[in-house]
């Protein structure tokens, strides 16, 4: 059973807000948007379409080895990005940040390529289920633990194409 966490309006409210928060802190200054596949996908089109400074925009997929619904830390590069990252600003879109060892893996990689500096942000933020200490610069909402799906977040590749956020209840994941 799916039931409705955040409306299309509410996440177009969030993402107005990440967005003029990000324009104020860069003051027009060029921003590389690092978009993690597939899941962020739906997130950073509507994002970087409400932020008015120069922009570049990158993709990168990561895939977690091991079995369950949960990251293991295994995480391996699938598709890395093609810009030089080198003394520029970026930011990493994510869907959501669970146990933080994804972004703590992609954060130290994307590191050592020497950016001006280097943000995370994030629609949402399961904050309790944090295994590694990392933190969204700019975060749209921070939710409890449940299996959330929709707006480009999916349940076994299902729902990346609801406009709205969901629980998924009643379903063994
Ligand atoms: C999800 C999500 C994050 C990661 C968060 O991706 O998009 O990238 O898991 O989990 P973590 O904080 O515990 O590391 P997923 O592996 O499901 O891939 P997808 O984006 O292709 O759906």
């Amino acid at each position: 059973m799916l039931k409705i966490l955040f409306t299309k309006e509410e996440i177009e409210g969030a993402v107005k807000r990440l967005a003029s928060l990000i324009g104020a802190d860069y003051d027009m200054e060029k921003i590389i948007f690092i978009c993690l596949l597939k899941g962020s996908f739906v997130f950073a089109s509507d994002l970087i379409r409400k932020i008015k400074n120069p922009v570049e925009i990158d993709f990168m997929r990561v895939a977690s080895y091991g079995s369950g619904t949960t990251t293991t830390g295994n995480v391996v590069i699938m598709k890395d990005i093609e810009v030089d990252i080198s003394g520029k600003h970026v930011i990493i879109i994510e869907d959501i940040i669970d146990t933080g060892l994804t972004l703590k893996k992609i954060k130290d990689i994307l590191e050592e390529r020497r950016p001006k500096s280097l943000k995370i942000c994030a629609l949402l933020d399961k904050r309790a289920r944090r295994k590694v200490p990392v933190e969204g610069d700019y975060v749209g909402f921070t939710i409890e633990d449940g299996f959330v799906v929709g707006y480009g977040i999916d349940y076994a590749e299902e729902y990346r194409n609801l406009p709205y956020i969901c629980v998924l209840e009643g379903e063994r994941v």
